[in-house]
């Protein structure tokens, strides 16, 4: 029903929107790449056109993409709950997979769902993996 892209021109205003419509839970000032970006399209609507963008989701490489971050995942309101982020998600993981990525993180209000598609609290061999917001201490300065 759906089919996943990389996300063209033509879809930048779509994943903007998107992205937007989420100000709570995405980030909304530093986005990834256009060419970073995957979309969902759903079904071609009757009266004929393009198959509209129901869902985005981004694979940011780090580190000469030995690490990857998954960011911007959305899917429209109307397509909620219907297993598009799990159609996202694992696609996303597959083709970081493809990529040699050797790590994947995310940030997210979201623990829960992640957890299913096997991301964890990082601690391994006795490491950690931790975060020093540098942006969130500037935006505390500056207001
Ligand atoms: C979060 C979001 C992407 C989920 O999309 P969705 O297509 O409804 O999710 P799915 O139907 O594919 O759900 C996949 C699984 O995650 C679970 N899940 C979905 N949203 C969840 C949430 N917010 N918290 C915990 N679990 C969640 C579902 O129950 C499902 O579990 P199951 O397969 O065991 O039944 C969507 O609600 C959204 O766009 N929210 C606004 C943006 C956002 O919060 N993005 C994520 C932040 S990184």
């Amino acid at each position: 029903m759906y089919e996943i892209k990389r996300a063209k021109k033509r879809h930048w205003g779509r994943i903007k929107t998107l992205i937007e419509a989420n100000p709570e839970t995405l980030e909304q000032k530093y986005l990834p790449k256009r060419k970073e970006f995957f979309v969902a399209l759903g079904p071609r609507p009757e009266e004929g056109g393009r198959r509209p963008v129901v869902g985005c989701v981004a694979l940011e490489a780090h580190h000469k993409q030995r690490l990857g971050e998954l960011r911007s995942l959305a899917v429209t309101e109307e397509e909620r709950g219907n297993g598009l982020a799990r159609v996202l998600i694992e696609h996303t993981l597959l083709h970081a997979r493809k990529r040699g990525v050797k790590q994947v993180l995310t940030i997210t209000g979201s623990p829960d769902m992640f957890r299913k598609f096997g991301f964890d609290f990082f601690r391994a061999d006795e490491k950690y993996a931790l975060i020093n917001d540098l942006l969130a201490k500037e935006d505390d300065r500056s207001s």
